[in-house]
């Protein structure tokens, strides 16, 4: 059992209200991602599946994995009647398949890596399993930018070792609950992607859509900007 599998009804109803998802980390993956019909796009650490089926919806088919069985069983009750979509239980360090992957994502998943070791796991193994001309984007937290004990927009965070953290999710609308995380600088994920073999990183900030801002309030935003502690990133093989 991980830790996923204890909190994977509370996180599907978290997601599904928060306006960080909704507004900022859903819209921009779509826009980074740029998902193509006929392309076949790997989620990496899919949850109960919410961005695998906004990816297939734009005619891709999508192949998403996770260590937490209760969420990949979430996964599949909520993509019944979709097609182009499979939800398979593995980690990077098993994970295999018949085909090349076009693009691969992995949305708030590295940094529940247990280790160092699984971190670059994750790197080596998208590496691959893409295409020669891949692209593997990711959105992670960035530990010299984490706001340390503020509530910042329904997360707080709190550091509980060297590299390691408690996160604590309280978004209105959802129960609230903890897991834990490890915390990586920027140079350690750039150093990683190297190791495995990706030849560009680009970074990029995540902002809200414009949908976010007219609902929330542009005030309700300035906060995110100013702390600016999510950061896509974006390699290519
Ligand atoms: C914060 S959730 C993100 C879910 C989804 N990507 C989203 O943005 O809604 C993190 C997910 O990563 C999965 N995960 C964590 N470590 C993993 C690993 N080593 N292999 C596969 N999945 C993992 C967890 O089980 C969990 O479902």
């Amino acid at each position: 059992m991980v830790q996923y599998d204890l909190v994977a009804k509370d996180y599907s109803e978290m997601i599904a209200v928060d306006p960080v998802k909704k507004f900022a980390q859903r819209p921009q993956l779509l826009n980074l991602l740029s998902p193509k019909k006929n392309e076949l796009i790997l989620d990496i650490g899919c949850g109960d599946g919410t961005i695998a089926r906004m990816v297939a919806k734009k005619g891709a088919s999508v192949v998403g994995y996770d260590a937490s069985i209760e969420q990949i069983l979430l996964a599949k009750s909520k993509s019944k009647g979709l097609s182009n979509l499979e939800f398979l239980v593995s980690t990077p360090t098993i994970m295999s398949y018949p085909k090349k992957f076009d693009k691969a994502f992995a949305v708030m998943v590295l940094l529940y890596s247990d280790s160092e070791d699984m971190l670059q796991s994750f790197f080596n193994s998208t590496f691959k399993l893409l295409k020669p001309s891949g692209t593997f984007v990711i959105l992670d937290c960035l530990e010299e930018k984490i706001p340390f004990g503020a509530d910042s927009y329904g997360r707080t965070f709190v550091k509980t070792g060297a590299n390691k953290a408690k996160i604590t999710f309280s978004i209105p609308g959802s129960n609230p609950f903890a897991v834990d995380m490890m915390v990586f600088s920027k140079e350690k994920l750039e150093s990683c992607a190297k190791k495995a073999g990706f030849k560009s990183i680009q970074w990029k900030h995540l902002v809200p859509n414009k949908e976010g801002i007219k609902i929330m309030g542009a005030e309700y935003w300035a906060n995110f900007i100013k702390q600016n502690y999510w950061e896509w990133m974006i390699l290519k093989k």
